[in-house]
């Protein structure tokens, strides 16, 4: 059986199963809610991580208590504000994003759910402001959802710098079945295959893809 590449969401549950789950799940808080209404009515909406996917997110955190964080790609703030309201208060999360106009709707609602003293952001091109940190490794939790011609640099500048304990989370990794469609060699279906290829032939990590929203892929250190 061949798959259907028309489908935006090719993994979607049937409807009542979701309605069914949705029900049940954690409800978002009232910050969170309120950006998934403004992503809502935003052209470049669909770019904030799913609400599932960030109820997710917030979990692995709460469990974690990861003291060091960073995220590739911030957009209005719902992945950041997902992570950051789990983390322990002394931790810290530095997010990487190059656009001042959507990060100041995350800069109010970090304000806004009292986290925004555990946050920095930095509005530069996430590589250089990556090379600028520690290169030993120092960070508990990362979180890439940004550019995706980079995502193989940011998993190789990232990985020497995660804890041996660490997590990588990376987002859209099945990239609405394209990966499958050989027919489609755009710059972002050939970079999302080319990471994917790249992280399964690492053989210092242990990963998997959670196929949750776009496909979520936890990596860590290989034991
Ligand atoms: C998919 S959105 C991130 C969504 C966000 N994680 C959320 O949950 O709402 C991608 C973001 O990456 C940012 N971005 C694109 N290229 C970048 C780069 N080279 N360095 C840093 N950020 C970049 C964009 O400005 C955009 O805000």
């Amino acid at each position: 059986m061949s798959a259907d590449f028309t489908q935006t969401k090719p993994f979607s549950l049937p409807v009542e199963m979701q309605a069914y789950l949705t029900e049940r799940n954690s409800p978002p808080s009232e910050h969170l809610d309120s950006l998934r209404r403004i992503a809502a009515d935003m052209p470049a909406g669909g770019m904030r991580l799913g609400t599932e996917a960030g109820t997710f997110l917030s979990i692995l955190v709460q469990a974690m208590q990861p003291k060091r964080a960073l995220e590739v790609g911030t957009f209005i703030g719902y992945s950041s504000l997902s992570i950051a309201a789990s983390m322990p208060a002394d931790g810290q999360l530095l997010c990487c994003d190059v656009n001042d106009t959507w990060t100041a709707v995350a800069r109010q609602h970090w304000e806004a759910a009292g986290v925004s003293d555990r946050i920095e952001l930095v509005l530069a091109p996430a590589l250089e402001t990556i090379a600028a940190q520690p290169p030993e490794p120092h960070l508990d939790l990362v979180f890439i959802d940004a550019d995706k011609t980079n995502y193989v640099n940011y998993y190789d500048a990232l990985l020497p710098r995660l804890n041996p304990n660490g997590l990588m989370i990376v987002d859209n990794t099945m990239w609405s079945a394209h990966v499958l469609n050989l027919d489609d060699t755009s710059d972002d279906t050939t970079a999302i295959r080319a990471f994917n290829d790249h992280v399964a032939a690492d053989e210092s990590t242990t990963n998997m893809t959670v196929p949750l929203g776009d496909g979520l892929t936890l990596i860590t250190h290989a034991r």
